[in-house]
């Protein structure tokens, strides 16, 4: 999609589509007023008989309005002039993006910005992009048509060229989960990361299965037994700080299809599980943005790629493995895959030196339970760390509640004939009982633990995006990165 800033007037710039904004005092937006002014008072008119009202998502379509070039205008709604945040501002430009790609268009001018600080144009700018993306990836006939061209008013090409960078990352990590499981699988995601890793001047590891064998990943392994496809670890450095600086360590899930192994998933359970690699695909997001913004830090993307599968191989309940720490692990579900997964990843995390950590995992069920489909579940042993990553989460607007992890939840993972078993006793606190599980593996390291269980994957779609992959805390993790000090 090519974006570029302009300095025509809304009513006369020669584009598919205008995109004007307006809040809920019902004072218009400089470009609103133009349109207002080219249009004999259209807008002020549609006010006036509170057919738009200017609440945050609310869209007014004026088609062929005489005075101006485009051939129609949007109105969106910003809501609360005082609480316009990246939030705000991306959804509205999303939603008003996906109204539109709804037809193949070919050029699209947003009006929105009002004197806004870079930040919340960066996050419409990324917004828009969202917006046309479809999960339809293998439709012959796309339900949306991102825009050949995109005119963004009033803005500097920086802020434009960063939302453009968060808005690439934001759709790789879609992509990824929306690919279905027969097209993404371990050894196809670790090509896909050493293409944003060439494309982007990342440094690349790939651990194949002699090597993760060699490196006594028994506890990845062990999961990836039962399937056909072998496993992979891939590990991306983005060396912008000074050499030494102990790096940021991001650590993310990568099971690239979960069908719960022996301990067997029900099919409507399984249908989505393609998007149980959606925290590596986040890592692999965040990455890609933190070295195309050259951002001033050390920071090290690690992600363990496997599937879930059952064969003649496959882990069984009550097999004891020895996780790359030297621990032992009772598998009593085989679903329960994800942090066995980890156990081994956050290890090599460690062991490369980070100086804090951040993993993101679909990881349990039961964190949708407790927080619902549209936030995160946030775990730590270090609430430093964590408020500075519930911090950043609020800023971008990604929704996240930390859980608590007091020891009695550490407690039932005691095992009768191994260090530690993979599940708690009873489903209560499933989420929690995870995260200790996951704690076990961090040596002490500041730590938090991300469960996008939810938030991940949409079931339906939003005004503002399609359903399926979400790319939710990519921008978390580049925000994150930023205020990166070791
Ligand atoms: N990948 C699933 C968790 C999941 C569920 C992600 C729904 C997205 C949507 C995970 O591997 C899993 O199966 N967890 C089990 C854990 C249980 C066996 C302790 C669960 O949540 O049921
Ligand atoms: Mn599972
Ligand atoms: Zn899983």
């Amino acid at each position: 999609m090519k974006m570029s800033a302009t300095n025509e007037s809304a009513a006369s710039i020669q584009a598919d589509a205008v995109v004007v904004g307006c809040h809920a005092d019902g004072e218009l937006q400089p470009a609103a007023a133009t349109i207002d002014q080219a249009t004999s008072g259209a807008i002020s008119r549609l006010l006036e008989a509170k057919e738009m009202t200017g609440k945050a998502g609310e869209l007014t379509r004026i088609f062929v309005p005489a005075g101006v070039a485009a051939m129609q205008v949007v109105v969106v709604g910003l809501g609360d002039r005082g609480k316009l945040d990246r939030r705000a501002a991306f959804q509205a430009a999303a939603a008003a993006a996906k109204l539109l790609a709804a037809k193949p268009r070919t050029h699209v001018a947003f009006y929105l910005n009002d004197n806004w600080d870079p930040d919340l144009v960066e996050a419409a700018v990324c917004g828009a992009m969202a917006g046309c993306q479809g999960q339809d990836l293998y439709r012959a006939e796309k339900k949306l048509s991102p825009f050949q061209q995109i005119s963004w008013a009033a803005t500097g090409e920086e802020a434009l060229a960063v939302g453009q960078t968060l808005g690439e990352a934001v759709g790789l990590t879609r992509r990824l989960v929306n690919e279905p499981a027969n097209m993404i699988y371990p050894e196809s995601f670790a090509n896909a990361a050493a293409d944003v890793a060439t494309n982007c001047g990342l440094e690349l590891e790939i651990w194949d299965e002699k090597k993760l064998k060699a490196e006594r990943c028994g506890s990845l392994l062990a999961v990836a037994q039962g399937s056909t496809r072998p496993p992979r670890l891939v590990i991306l450095r983005h060396n912008g700080g000074q050499k030494g600086d102990a790096p940021l360590a991001l650590v993310g899930k990568g099971v690239t299809f979960d069908s719960g192994g022996l301990s067997i998933k029900p099919s409507d359970g399984m249908k989505t599980m393609k998007c149980d690699m959606a925290g590596a695909a986040t890592v692999v997001g965040a990455m890609q943005a933190i070295a195309k913004l050259r951002l001033p830090v050390n920071v090290i993307g690690l992600v363990g790629l496997t599937e879930n599968m059952i064969n003649g191989d496959a882990v069984k309940l009550g097999d004891v493995l020895t996780a790359r720490s030297g621990k032992t692990i009772e598998v009593l579900n085989t679903d329960a895959e994800g942090r066995l997964v980890l156990a081994d990843v956050l290890d090599v995390a460690v062991e490369q030196g980070a100086a804090k950590i951040v993993d993101l995992a679909t990881l349990t069920g039961a964190c949708l339970v407790a927080l619902g489909m549209d936030v995160a579940g946030l775990m730590t042993n270090d609430q430093a760390w964590c408020d500075e990553l519930s911090a950043a989460a609020q800023l971008c607007g990604e929704a996240a509640w930390q859980l608590p992890m007091f020891p009695e939840f550490g407690e039932q993972i005691a095992s009768k004939v191994a260090d530690i078993k993979n599940i708690g006793e009873g489903r209560w606190g499933g989420a929690i009982t995870a995260a200790k599980f996951l704690e076990e593996f961090v040596q002490g390291k500041p730590w938090v633990h991300i469960d996008i269980a939810g938030p991940a994957f949409l079931d339906s779609p939003k005004p503002w995006l399609d359903a399926g992959g979400s790319g939710a805390f990519v921008r978390t993790l580049v925000e994150l990165a930023k205020g990166w000090r070791g």
